[in-house]
Parts: C-alpha cells; sequence; structure tokens
C-alpha cells in the first residue's frame, strides 16, 4: 500500500520534473505561434490596403473631374456640376477580387425583403466619415403616386442629361398595374408598394418605405419627396447645387393653435410628446442622409403615432414635423422647397389646369425670397418644385416650363421631337 503511493508520488514528481523541463519550450512554442499569428495578420492587411490603394487610384484616375478631395467638395451656389459624365464608384474596375464594387452597386429596385427587413438594412450607416473611393453624391426623388407619373414627360426634360446625379424611386398603389408607361427615366424605378390612403398613417409609412429604398444606394445624399401633380421650378443644375450646399433640412414644422393644428394632438401620446411639442407641416420634405437613417430607424415617436394619430389626426401632416422638431430642430429650416396653392381655403390645395399654366404663373412661383442656410440676408429660389398640376396641363407645360425654367436649350426642341408623349395624353382623355 504504502510502496503504492511512494510510487504514485514518485510518478507525479516525475511528471512535473519533466513538465518543469519541457516549459521554456512550450513558452518558446507559444512565443512563436503568436508571433506567426501577428505576422500573417500584418501580411493580410498589407495585402488589404494594397487592394484598397489599387481601388481608388483606379476609381479617381477614371474620373474626368478627378478632384483632389475624396468627398464631395461644395459648388458655388447656381453652377452647373462639374462633370456631365456620371462617376459611379469602380463599375468599371478590371478585377473582381474586390468585393467593395458588389457592396456599392445600388441594388435592384424591386426586391423581395419584407418591412422589417428593408427598413433594417436601411438603418446601416458607416461611422467613418470619409468614402475610401470617389463618390458622387445623389439626389433620390421619391414620387408617391396613386398611378402614372402623369408629368412624366416634363421630368424626362428636366433630368435629361444628368444620368448619374439623381435617383429616382416610385411608390404607386399596388393596384395600379399599368406597365411602366411613362418614359425612359420612370422605367423599372418602382418599389414593392402597400395600399395608401389619403390622411392614414400609411401615407407615413410609404414615404418611410420610399426613403428606405433610396438609403439602400449609399450615393443617395438628399431626398426629396413628390407626388405625380409635382413639377420642378428650376433647372437639373440649380436644383442639384441648390440641394448639395444646403447645410439644412426643408422639413416644414410650425405650431397651429387651431383646430386642424393642436386640436388634432391626442395626449395619449404623452409622456414622450406633448401638446407644446405638437407640430403640424406639408408632407413634401426635403431632407438629407442623416435626417433619412433617423426617419427610416425611429423607433419611439413612429409607434406612438401609428398607435394614436388615427381618425382625423392626418399623420403625414403631424409625425416628420413634430419628429423633427422634438429631435432634429438643429439644421431645419421648418420651411419646404415645394410650393403649394392653399390660398382657395378647403381641405385640398388648388389645382392648375392647363389655361392657367403660364410663363406669369411659373415666374411668380420662380421668384420669392427666403433664408438659404440660415445665413443673413434671402435668395430669391425659395421653393424648388410645385404642385399641384392636372394631368391635362402636361402639353402646356412642355410647351412653356422648358424655356421660363431654362433646361438645356440646345438639347431642347430635339428632345421634344423624340419624344411619344402623345400616347400619354391619348391614354388620359
Ligand atoms: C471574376 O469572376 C469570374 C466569374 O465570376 C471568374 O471567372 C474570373 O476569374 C474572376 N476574375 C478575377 C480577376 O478574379
Ligand atoms: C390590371 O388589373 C385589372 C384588374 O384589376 C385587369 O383587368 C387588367 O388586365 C390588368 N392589366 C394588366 C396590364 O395586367
Ligand atoms: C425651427 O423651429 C424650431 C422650433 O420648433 C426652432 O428651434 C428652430 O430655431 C427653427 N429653425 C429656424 C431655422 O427657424
Ligand atoms: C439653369 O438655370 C439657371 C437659371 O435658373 C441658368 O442660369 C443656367 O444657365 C441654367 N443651366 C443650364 C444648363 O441651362
Amino acid at each position: 500500500m504504502k510502496s503504492q503511493n511512494n510510487y504514485t508520488r514518485t510518478k507525479l514528481l516525475n511528471v512535473q520534473s519533466q513538465m518543469v523541463r519541457l516549459l521554456p519550450n512550450l513558452i518558446l512554442l507559444g512565443c512563436g505561434i503568436t508571433l506567426g499569428i501577428i505576422i500573417s495578420f500584418y501580411l493580410q492587411n498589407r495585402n488589404f490596403s494594397f487592394e484598397f490603394t489599387r481601388f481608388s487610384i483606379s476609381s479617381s484616375s477614371s474620373s474626368p473631374s478627378s478632384s483632389s478631395s475624396r468627398i464631395f467638395t461644395p459648388l458655388p451656389i447656381f453652377q452647373r456640376p462639374q462633370t456631365e459624365t456620371p462617376n459611379i464608384p469602380a463599375s468599371k474596375s478590371k478585377s473582381n477580387s474586390s468585393s467593395m464594387e458588389e457592396y456599392l452597386k445600388p441594388p435592384v429596385v424591386m426586391h423581395d425583403m419584407d418591412e422589417d427587413e428593408l427598413l433594417w438594412r436601411a438603418s446601416m450607416s458607416p461611422r467613418i466619415p470619409d468614402y475610401p473611393f470617389q463618390r458622387v453624391p445623389k439626389v433620390a426623388f421619391l414620387f408617391l403616386t396613386k398611378g402614372p407619373v402623369h408629368l412624366a414627360p416634363l421630368w424626362e426634360l428636366f433630368f435629361k442629361g444628368h444620368e448619374g446625379y439623381y435617383s429616382i424611386y416610385v411608390h404607386s398603389n399596388p393596384s395600379y398595374n399599368g406597365s411602366d408607361p411613362e418614359s425612359k427615366v420612370f422605367r423599372g424605378r418602382r418599389i414593392p408598394s402597400k395600399e395608401v390612403e389619403w390622411g392614414n398613417i400609411n401615407l407615413m409609412e410609404a414615404e418611410q418605405r420610399l426613403l428606405a429604398n433610396a438609403l439602400l444606394d449609399i450615393s443617395n445624399q438628399r431626398f426629396v419627396l413628390l407626388s405625380e401633380s409635382c413639377i420642378p421650378l428650376f433647372n437639373f443644375s440649380t436644383v442639384y447645387t441648390y440641394l448639395m450646399n444646403s447645410k439644412q433640412n426643408y422639413v416644414m414644422a410650425f405650431d397651429d393653435p387651431s383646430s386642424v393644428g393642436r386640436g388634432r394632438y391626442r395626449s395619449r401620446m404623452l409622456p414622450q410628446v406633448s401638446l407644446r411639442q405638437w407640430r403640424k407641416g406639408s408632407q413634401w420634405f426635403e431632407m438629407d442622409r442623416n435626417l433619412a437613417l433617423e426617419v427610416v430607424s425611429d423607433r419611439v415617436y413612429f409607434p406612438i403615432f401609428q398607435k394614436y394619430c388615427n381618425d382625423d389626426c392626418y399623420a403625414d401632416e403631424h409625425y416628420l414635423p413634430t419628429f423633427v422638431s422634438i429631435k432634429f430642430y438643429e439644421g431645419n429650416s421648418n420651411r419646404s422647397l415645394t410650393w403649394v396653392d392653399w390660398s382657395k381655403g378647403g381641405p385640398h390645395p388648388t389645382q392648375f389646369e392647363s389655361e392657367e399654366v403660364t410663363p406669369e404663373l411659373l415666374e411668380r412661383l420662380r421668384n420669392n425670397r427666403c433664408k438659404y442656410n440660415g445665413e443673413d440676408g434671402e435668395t430669391n429660389v425659395c421653393f424648388l418644385f410645385a404642385r399641384k398640376f392636372s394631368p391635362f396641363s402636361l402639353s402646356k407645360l412642355l410647351d412653356v416650363a422648358p424655356g421660363v425654367m431654362h433646361f438645356s436649350n440646345a438639347q431642347l426642341q430635339e428632345d421634344l421631337n423624340d419624344f411619344d408623349w402623345s400616347n400619354t395624353l391619348r391614354k388620359l382623355k
């Protein structure tokens, strides 16, 4: 018994002493492995940065503007963008070893994500402020429509020659099953849509859906909501420069003490939303990417509106103005860039018919005085868009607008001849 114990003890001692002898070797082995890992990591990183360098060189050398700054350098206001050719990042890269290229490709507009998946994906945002590629910021034009974009031929003239600087998204009523009859720039731009009713919270959901789809394209920097009855008031260069140089958002917000303002407040929204914070405004917003990210990510205020802002509450006139005024009032101009005529009263604004569309009307809408970027003094470019224009005013608009708005004149007659908009008109009548 005793000898067995002794035997066990000697064996243990042996093992221990062997361990002690092996220890330096083990330490050495550990060091070797660690060193190996460090070296391989270092080499991988070098490979990575090498690829990135090559990537950014090839993408910037393909750009005609090749400005030294990689992020957007503000253009002087009211000048056309410096580059005429689109500069979609690295789309022409010869090697496909870089997955950056895949990542930066604007996703297909018709996707099969459900609402939760879409909003979640759209809420992603990089935390490194500089882009490791040449990013040409785009304006996302979000069309919230019932059916077709009636005034598409006018928009077509507006967009012509500015490819690469804009993206278009259309949310139309799902019951509209027209086969994209409008025109080239709108073709294939319909996003998966749901039913929308005037004054209902689902209107806000549609606006979020439009924003979310547009956020999936990393190049979209400014986001403007429009409808089928909206028209531009200036040419593309002016609109683009005005928006890209803007340091502000354009979400109209004001305190309306009347029954159609504060009267629509619901006290069940307390404590998150108080009557003092309740705001009203036109739904026709224009905002930058940061605010768009906040709107699709809001999990505090939007659910409250979904729950309590129904039955004569008109969430589309109150949710954004209230949300932005509570959380992001800094940087909001509190005004809209879309002109609407409420002068005749009633629940709906004036709709302009063909005979009312004159150069004088358009000039009047183009010349208003407003503050820009909170600077001292005013500019005379106050509204960039206007509504509501009847589908039947299209041919008059095509007649009058391009001249008044300084669309690129040289191309104009050619464009008009090329257009088969007679088809659109025939269908309307
Ligand atoms: C690019 O991808 C294709 C298939 O997708 C492959 O055949 C080709 O070898 C790849 N080229 C490079 C440079 O990786
Ligand atoms: C559109 O829907 C209607 C019924 O809602 C149907 O009669 C019509 O054939 C559809 N048109 C197309 C182009 O799918
Ligand atoms: C917009 O309104 C908010 C109050 O809701 C105010 O704090 C802010 O200064 C206003 N901004 C401008 C530019 O007037
Ligand atoms: C755009 O319109 C402005 C005036 O609003 C004009 O000065 C400019 O020349 C126009 N740009 C083009 C490309 O026609």
